[in-house]
């Protein structure tokens, strides 16, 4: 690997990455009954030239109760394939060489029907605006959230078809990563973790039935998938006494690798405990994602709290991880990557319109970044 291993081309399976920078997959809350909007095209024109070389989509729900809020991003309607299609037209017009676009399939389970994060008093929706959620057990979310319905097996059996089918769109939308959430206590995350699945039947129970339909899933979406990157967002620890640890996430990726899912991004959290073990949570993630990559061999992705140009790279060049997952700083400056490449002595290819503030054009970036 080169001196700049932040820099180097990956592999996620059979789809090359010019570089090891990802964006975060994150909610924007902005889409009308799962379609997107104005807010989308603008988000992913800018993050498309960030310098990451895969933008991760936001949690897109694979059916309308498995969305979140009213405003997430789902592909379960032809209208919603059509408008993220026009989207990632013009978004792929700005691209820089190489970027991919990847997307995120999620159902939220018992945390659906919810407000929007903004929203006051948050938590549930109530009255006609909400909708009945599923889980694996009729545990709420928090106190004061509404109970879910324990999915009964026919339910399993539309929510496995509901990832099938957006699988489908996301392959005709020319996405080429799908990455299955697992975490942040949604849907399948709840079934992993003791803590939200107290089922006795093939789908709860001990630790492997628990994983039973994640690894389901996991399968459906590889086999609708073909020759595209299909990863999992993990949980590598709930931070409780009896919740997931760090061997639950390890068992969970190389289940993963065996049934041919081609990374883990590993996060953590997302299930309410009253007592966490850890102080700061992010902080641990990239131990984490270490210790899921040594134990299982998959390509690892870290995410949480990796600001810096020198912190991302030290991370890939210790072999901590494969990849890093970049969030709230691509929020804060669409053009992380050009500035990254910039403190790493890189030459990022601007796009033309914009090669006046280079590097080499312009003293201004030297002057910035001191
Ligand atoms: C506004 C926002 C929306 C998010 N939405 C998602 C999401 O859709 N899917 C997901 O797995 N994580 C989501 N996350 C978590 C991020 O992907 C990421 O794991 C987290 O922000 C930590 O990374 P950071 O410190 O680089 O922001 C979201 C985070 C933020 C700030």
């Amino acid at each position: 690997m080169s001196v700049t291993p932040l820099f180097t081309p990956l592999h996620l399976g059979p789809v090359l990455l010019p570089n090891r920078i990802a964006v975060a997959p994150m909610c924007q809350y902005m889409a009308n009954d799962g379609c997107a909007s104005a807010w989308h095209t603008q988000h992913l024109m800018s993050l498309a030239m960030s310098g990451a070389g895969l933008v991760m989509i936001e949690a897109t729900a694979v059916s309308r109760r498995g969305r979140i809020t009213h405003g997430c991003l789902g592909l379960y309607s032809d209208a919603a394939e059509d408008a993220l299609a026009a989207v990632l037209d013009q978004a792929r017009r700005v691209a820089l060489p190489g970027t991919e676009f990847g997307i995120q399939l999620s159902h939220a389970g018992r945390k659906g029907s919810a407000h929007r994060p903004w929203e006051t008093p948050g938590g549930s929706l109530s009255g006609s605006d909400a909708w009945q959620t599923l889980a694996p057990s009729e545990i709420a979310h928090r106190e004061g959230w509404a109970a879910p319905q324990a999915a009964r097996g026919d339910d399993l059996d539309q929510i496995a078809d509901d990832f099938r089918n957006a699988a489908a769109r996301a392959i005709r939308l020319g996405i080429k990563v799908i990455e299955i959430h697992v975490a942040h206590g949604y849907l399948l995350h709840q079934f992993h973790s003791p803590l939200s699945n107290r089922r006795q039947d093939a789908w709860g129970g001990d630790a492997q039935r628990r994983m039973a339909f994640p690894l389901h899933i996991a399968r459906t979406v590889r086999d609708a998938a073909g020759n595209i990157a299909v990863g999992a967002r993990i949980t590598g620890s709930d931070w409780a006494q009896d919740g997931l640890t760090i061997a639950d996430a390890a068992t969970l990726a190389t289940q993963l690798k065996a049934i041919g899912i081609d990374y883990a991004c590993v996060t953590s959290s997302g299930i309410p405990v009253s007592n966490p073990t850890v102080a700061n949570a992010e902080d641990e993630h990239p131990s984490l994602a270490e210790a899921v990559r040594r134990e299982s061999g998959i390509t690892t992705r870290a995410v949480g709290m990796i600001t810096g140009s020198q912190q991302a790279n030290d991370i890939i060049a210790s072999g901590q991880a494969d990849q890093v997952a970049i969030g709230r700083a691509f929020l804060d400056d669409p053009r992380w990557g050009w500035h990254a490449a910039f403190d790493l002595g890189i030459t990022l290819p601007y796009p033309s319109p914009y090669a006046w503030a280079a590097p080499g054009e312009w003293s201004g970036v030297q002057r910035r970044r001191a």
